[in-house]
This record gives C-alpha cells, structure tokens and sequence, in this order.
C-alpha cells in the first residue's frame, strides 16, 4: 500500500535526515512540515492539517532537547515532548493514522548494571526525562497503532556533540569530557533508517535504537574517537565528572542508561552497527 507521510518538526537534525531518505521511496508521499508550517502545540492546526492532509503515517520528529533548560524551567517549550505529542496522538487516533514518534534513555534512572529492555520501569530523574515519559504515556495510552523509537546521543546534523568537540580541538582549546556519564552516539543516518524499517513494517510499541556500543562508552572515550579518526590532538581533552564539565548541576542525569537494542537487531539484524564503525563512515565520508 502507499504511505503518505506526514513529518512534523520536519527542521530538526532528525527530521532532515528522515526527509532526505523519504524523498527517494517510491511508493510514498511526504508532506514534511517545519514549526513554522505546523506548531504542534496549536491544537486546532494540527487536528485541521491531519484532516486536509489524511496521512497515513505521522512521523513526528519535533522535540525540546535541552536538557539542562528544561529542569532550570527556563524552557517554555518543554511541552512539546507532552502536549504537543499528546494533540497528534488525538488527531492520528480521530483520522485513524499510525504514529510514530521519538523518545529517549532519559525515562531511566540510569542505575542498571545491564542495558535496558523497552518493557523495563521507567524512572526519569529529571525534567526532560520526565516530559519525554508524560509523551510516550498520552501516546501508549490513546492509540493502539503507534510506534516510540527511544534513542542516546545523536549526531551527523552539523551542531552536535562531534562538531563541538572539532571546533574546539580546531581552535586548540582544551575540552572538559565527564568519564561517569555512559551513552551509546547515534548517526542520524542509522536511526532515520532504522525509523523508516520499523515505519514500513507496520511496527507497533516501543522500540529502542541506538548504534551498538555494548554496555555504553563514557563520554571521554567518544571524544577521543572523535579526536583520532579527525587527525585532532586528543591530548587537550581532559576526563571530568559530567559535574565538571557544566551541564550536570543542578541535574540528575542517568549516568548509564543504555538501551538494549535487541528487540530491533532480531528484526533488522543488518540495521545494527557498532559505534565506532559508525562514527567513522560519518567522519570519514
Ligand atoms: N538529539 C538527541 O541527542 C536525541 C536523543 C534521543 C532522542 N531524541 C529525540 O529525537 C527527536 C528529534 O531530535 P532532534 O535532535 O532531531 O531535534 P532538534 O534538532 O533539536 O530539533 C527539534 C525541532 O523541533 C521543532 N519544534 C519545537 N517545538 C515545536 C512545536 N511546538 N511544533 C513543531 N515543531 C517544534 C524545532 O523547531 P524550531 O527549530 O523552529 O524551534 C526543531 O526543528 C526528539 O523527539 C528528541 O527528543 C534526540
């Protein structure tokens, strides 16, 4: 069957790399719409566009991702991960869409010794793990039809973590990095595809995604890849508590919340790379 997709927050790092792979399908139409065409807090819009639109598919790639904003309440757009996934889980379930949307390792507390299962409780301990856990609730809790992929860590949209870590090692500055903080980074490119696998198969629930990093890297030992595999002199970078490195107070973070991504390799088996391999076809394109 044809999909007509529906993209919202189609400006985001995610939802660019989403479109470009959207583009080339050939039996799909998207309608990639940015926050300028369609803000999903605006109720009534997003009820109207679903309904001129008629999508099959509502992929929704919009998002607040500052972590650190959110729990100073600094972020007035922190609704968007609750109220505005909450208005197209309403409109996908009166025009009988499937939707698919993002989560993250945030709804975890961080303090299993073993990467986390989807089914496994939740226990955010911070605002934007907390708005991200309210939005997966409206959407599990209104629809039948929909599909939550939790991701770690992305890059490969130009302003990210590895960009950061270039543009410093570049201008020669030195980098505090925390070595108690775990992540499993995550092309862009290997979620949009994994995305658009799970879309086309129909998939329902939730899905973990990241790149393979086994029981997770600190943020250091990603740094240092980063270093080498762009010929930059890691030697600047310095291990650091995440408390050091200025985005830990006055957060809690999970400090190794690692999803487990076998629910998705026993599908798409292919789909699953190490991180490294897939830092390096980023870096080295
Ligand atoms: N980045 C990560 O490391 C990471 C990790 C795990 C999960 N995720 C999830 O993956 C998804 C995509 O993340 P990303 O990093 O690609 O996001 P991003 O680049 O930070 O972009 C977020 C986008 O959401 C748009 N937006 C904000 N409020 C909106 C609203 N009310 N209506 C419509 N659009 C709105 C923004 O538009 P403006 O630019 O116009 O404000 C922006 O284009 C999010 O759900 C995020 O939580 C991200």
């Amino acid at each position: 069957m044809a999909r007509k997709i529906m993209l919202t927050g189609a400006g985001s790092q995610l939802g660019r790399t989403i479109y470009a792979l959207l583009k080339i399908q050939d039996d799909t139409e998207v309608l990639a719409l940015r926050r300028d065409e369609l803000d999903i807090l605006d109720e009534t819009a997003v009820r109207a566009t679903v309904a001129r639109l008629k999508p099959s598919v509502i992929i929704n790639c919009a998002g607040f991702n500052d972590v650190v904003a959110a729990e100073n309440r600094l972020a007035t757009r922190l609704p968007v991960n609750t109220r505005g996934v909450f208005n197209l889980a309403k409109a996908a379930k009166e025009f009988r869409a499937y939707l698919c949307t993002f989560s993250s390792k945030f709804v975890f507390d961080g303090k299993k010794a073993q990467p986390y299962g989807e089914d496994d409780d939740y226990w955010p301990l911070n605002q934007y793990g907390l708005s991200k856990h309210g939005g997966e609730e409206m959407v599990g809790n209104l629809l039948e039809n929909f599909l939550i992929i939790r991701s770690d860590l992305l890059y490969g949209g130009g302003n990210d973590f590895v960009s950061r870590i270039q543009r410093e090692l570049e201008a020669g500055n030195p980098v505090k990095v925390s070595d108690d903080f775990f992540v499993a980074p995550t092309y862009l490119g290997d979620l949009a595809a994994a995305t658009l696998a799970l879309v086309y198969e129909w998939a329902v629930g939730i899905y973990h995604y990241t790149n393979d990093a086994g029981n997770g890297i600190n943020c250091y030992e990603f740094a240092r890849a980063i270093a080498e595999l762009s010929d930059l002199d890691a030697s600047l970078l310095r291990a650091v508590p995440v408390l050091e490195t200025g985005c830990g107070a006055p957060l809690s973070l999970p400090p190794r919340a690692i999803l487990s991504v076998e629910r998705f390799r026993e599908m798409f088996p292919a789909l699953v790379r190490p991180w490294r391999e897939a830092l390096a076809a980023y870096l080295l394109r």
